[in-house]
């Protein structure tokens, strides 16, 4: 008999097809009654596919072994609670941070340039009535990176190539590394022109972009986050925004996501995209491989992938 599995969420057509070769699969967001399905499926799951997974989900499944997240951000996922319970954690590492560090450029460059905002004034029809704006330029800039970590480096490489100055703020100084570290992060973002946001979501980094560091970003800085929305105080940054505090923002992320305060939406000096760092067709099946492969590895008593727990 196949191994049955939980599915939390839709995943890419090359991803669920891999699975259901495999797996008796039980799909939890197709549920009508998703407790009546976790009920149904309690003595029998054996593993997760998906993300969004909590310790009271956990004691529902008591012969869950394996949790594969879609993603390499995994604070969707109880990682204590996990390992409390001996039970696996995967996640999705390297196949999307070439994906991730092309979109936070392109959401540089569009920020730097008001791209969406010429693109409407276009549109709309303005321009034969009045010209677009002046604005700045990425070269010559410093842009402080907030987690050179896998896809931080990758970004690194590519402000690089803009010929920006490259600064970088982390726990630790990485000494392999070519660029100047700072020990502060508010230190780093006073002496930014641009502050990217590339570390890790939950409890560890909870608004560690503060009031206090956007404001030491200033009025002539720009901030960019394709972390997650957490590491920001968002009602912060869209008062200092509105009240020219600070220069800008180009967001993939949000506090609340899909919820996104309107607040932005009247903001000219703003780029909003729809958390879609790694949102190819390439990456996105490379993350599904990598999940699938994980709990194959898993269930064939190999060595796991990508382990986080
Ligand atoms: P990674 O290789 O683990 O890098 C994380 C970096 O953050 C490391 O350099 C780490 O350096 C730093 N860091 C960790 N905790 C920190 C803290 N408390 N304060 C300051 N720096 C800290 O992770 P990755 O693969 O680059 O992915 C990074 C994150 O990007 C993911 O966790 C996810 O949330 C996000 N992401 C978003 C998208 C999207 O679609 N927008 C896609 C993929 C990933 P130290 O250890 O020296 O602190
Ligand atoms: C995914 C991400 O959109 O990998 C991550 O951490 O943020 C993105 O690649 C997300 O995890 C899918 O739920």
């Amino acid at each position: 008999m196949p191994e049955e599995i939980l599915q939390t969420h839709k995943l890419l057509d090359r991803c669920e097809k891999a699975l259901a070769e495999r797996y008796t699969v039980h799909k939890l967001h197709e549920a009508a009654d998703k407790e009546a399905l976790i009920k149904s499926v309690a003595g029998k799951v054996r593993a997760i596919a998906g993300g969004n997974v909590d310790g009271a989900l956990m004691d529902k499944l008591p012969k869950l072994e394996i949790i594969a997240n879609f993603g390499v951000g995994y604070d969707s996922i109880d990682t204590k609670a996990a390992k409390q319970r001996n039970i696996r954690v995967t996640n999705t590492p390297n196949v999307l941070n070439d994906a991730v560090a092309e979109l936070t450029l392109g959401l540089m460059i569009g920020l730097a340039r008001r791209i969406p905002q010429g693109d409407q004034f276009v549109r709309q029809g303005k321009w034969p009535n009045v010209g677009f704006p002046l604005l700045t330029e990425l070269n010559g800039k410093t842009v402080g990176i907030l987690g050179l970590g896998r896809i931080g480096k990758e970004i690194a490489t590519r402000c690089q190539a803009m010929r920006m100055r490259v600064v970088y703020h982390g726990r630790s100084r990485q000494h392999d590394e070519p660029y100047i570290f700072y020990d502060k992060l508010i230190d780093m973002a006073r002496d930014s022109d641009w502050l990217v946001i590339i570390a890790p979501g939950g409890k560890g980094t909870e608004k560690i972009v503060s009031r206090e560091v956007l404001e030491a970003l200033g009025p002539e800085g720009f901030i960019v986050n394709v972390a997650r929305g957490t590491l920001i105080d968002e009602a912060a940054m869209l008062e200092l925004l509105q009240s020219k505090k600070l220069g800008g923002a180009a967001l993939d992320v949000f506090e609340k996501e899909p919820q996104v305060p309107a607040g932005f939406f009247e903001l000219d000096n703003v780029v909003l995209s729809p958390h879609q760092g790694s949102a190819t067709h390439q990456t996105r099946n490379k993350m599904g491989d990598l999940v699938v492969a994980n709990i194959v590895a898993h269930f064939a008593g190999e060595p796991l992938l990508s382990a986080v727990v």
